[in-house]
């Protein structure tokens, strides 16, 4: 008598879906709505229909830790990771493998304690910069768009990070671009028929150019610092300097101009997003942002200075930061995809099957969160956030491929709040309807028109 071995399945297809495209039309229209739905009514693993690819979406917090951390060595990004390559190239985000991890080794101490530590000045320097620029706005009384003025700070304190002084000029253009040719990559995702890059439609064409003034300064920032032959206080120099432990080896021009490109690119439209996001969330809860600038003004009136040491000292800056990232994560969802077959819950994943980790159904389930749709930064409180499991709250991801920038950012995001919280209170323009709209990042798709006034 022969054993019949069952094989298993893969998980369940939702039904509503368009003979020829699947679920992609639903996937622009709305795609958080769709995978809410889908969520609610096919349980926690399940598959969507895209043409050319397996995809696969999981909603528990035991199936992100596997794929994320347990079992991150049969995952590779992605497919949606593949739009990045052609700005990004094989920078930190992008990589894959010993490659990737050889680089993670050489890229982390520059974001080490002690170097955010030297940050720290230059951080404070550029935010108190900006309440000049603000104030400009707030004489006029006039509403303007918050985020743009996010992206300029933020490229701001990335590009002086990076490049510290003396490329003024050069590192102004180099933000643009990436600005500019972050605008494309997000256009191609909104086109019905994506041509191949090699194809010299006029889009194809605009971001060619763009990319190739990027390169060119770029290379020529890096060349000149490798003449200059003296290493400065920044990124660059820390990367051009790093070695590898057993082989000495270093980073070539093209990997370097990767990995500066990445963190020019990560460290800048994810922290932007949050910041708007937490300037709009306290325009809308001023009972908290009440208690907030009392916290910064009391301290800040004892006389405590505005350090890497004190930071943390206000923890309620800290929390309505972390609150607004569980409603409003800039990365809204992380994907890899499978490289051998593998097994989730009761079901078998294919090879080459993208499993998509929904962070922000995680952020506002019931299952995890007591009322998730209401703001409340209590909840990241110091005495109760070690509880919060850290694959249900994953603003930075989870596993091996964490953010790199996490200290970075929490503590650009901490100063920049504390600075502008001093002097300014923000209202929402009467009327203005914000709305967020899921790309590579969650972004306010119209912006946040606000209006600055100035404290007293
Ligand atoms: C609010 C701000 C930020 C958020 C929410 C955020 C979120 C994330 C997430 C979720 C990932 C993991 C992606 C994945 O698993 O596929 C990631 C990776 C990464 N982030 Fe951030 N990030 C932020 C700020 C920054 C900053 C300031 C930098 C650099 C200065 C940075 C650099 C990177 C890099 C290089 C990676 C790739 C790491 C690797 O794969 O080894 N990020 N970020």
């Amino acid at each position: 008598m022969s054993t019949v071995i069952k094989r298993k399945t893969t998980p369940p297809i939702p039904k509503e879906k368009h003979w020829l495209i699947g679920h992609v039309g639903m996937m622009k229209v709305d795609a958080i709505g769709m995978v809410k739905n889908f969520i609610e009514r096919y349980g926690n693993i399940f598959s969507l229909s895209v043409p050319f690819y397996k995809v696969v979406i999981v909603s528990k917090p035991e199936y992100a830790r596997y794929v994320l951390l347990d079992n991150n060595k049969n995952y590779t990004k992605s497919i949606a990771y593949e739009l990045l390559k052609p700005l990004l190239g094989l920078g930190l985000l992008t990589s894959e493998g010993d490659f990737w991890k050889q680089q993670r080794k050489l890229v982390q101490p520059a974001f080490h304690k002690r170097k955010l530590d030297e940050l720290t000045e230059m951080m404070i320097e550029r935010s108190e910069h900006w309440v000049d620029r603000i104030d400009a706005h707030a004489k006029k009384g006039e509403a303007f768009d918050v985020l743009p003025e996010m992206t300029a700070l933020t490229l701001d304190i990335i590009s002086k990070a990076i490049f510290s002084k003396g490329v003024e000029d050069k590192a102004q253009i180099v933000g643009e671009q990436i600005t500019l040719l972050n605008e494309y990559t997000i256009e191609k995702i909104h086109q019905p028929v994506r041509m191949p890059d090699s194809i010299p439609t006029p889009f194809n064409r605009k971001a060619r150019v763009s990319m190739a003034l990027l390169d060119k300064i770029i290379y020529e920032i890096i060349d000149e610092r490798r003449a200059e032959g003296v290493s400065k206080d920044d990124l660059l120099s820390m990367l051009i300097d790093a070695r590898d432990e057993e082989t000495g080896e270093s980073m070539d021009n093209k990997q370097l101009r990767d990995e500066v490109m990445t963190i020019f690119l990560a460290g800048n439209e994810t922290s932007s997003n949050a910041l708007s996001w937490t300037l709009y969330l306290l325009s809308q809860h001023p009972e908290h942002e009440a208690r907030m600038v009392a916290e910064i003004n009391e301290k800040l009136d004892s006389g405590m200075p505005l350090t890497f040491n004190t930071v943390n000292e206000f923890q309620y800056v800290r929390q309505v930061i972390e609150e607004s990232m569980r409603m409003y994560p800039p990365v809204w969802m992380v994907g890899r995809r499978t490289i051998a077959e593998d097994e989730i819950g009761e079901y078998r994943i294919d090879p080459k099957t993208n499993v998509l980790v929904p962070i922000i159904f995680f952020h506002h389930s019931e299952q995890f969160w007591e009322q998730p749709e209401r703001f409340m930064p209590e909840r990241f409180a110091q005495e109760k956030r070690n509880a919060i499991d850290r694959f249900v709250y994953m603003p930075f991801g989870g596993g091996p491929r964490f953010c790199i920038g996490n200290n970075f950012a929490m503590l650009e995001m901490q100063i920049i709040i504390i600075t502008l919280y001093r002097k300014f209170t923000f209202k929402l323009k009467e009327g203005f309807k914000v709305e967020a709209e899921p790309l590579v990042t969650l972004r306010p798709k119209y912006g946040v028109q606000m209006v600055a006034e100035r404290r007293a």
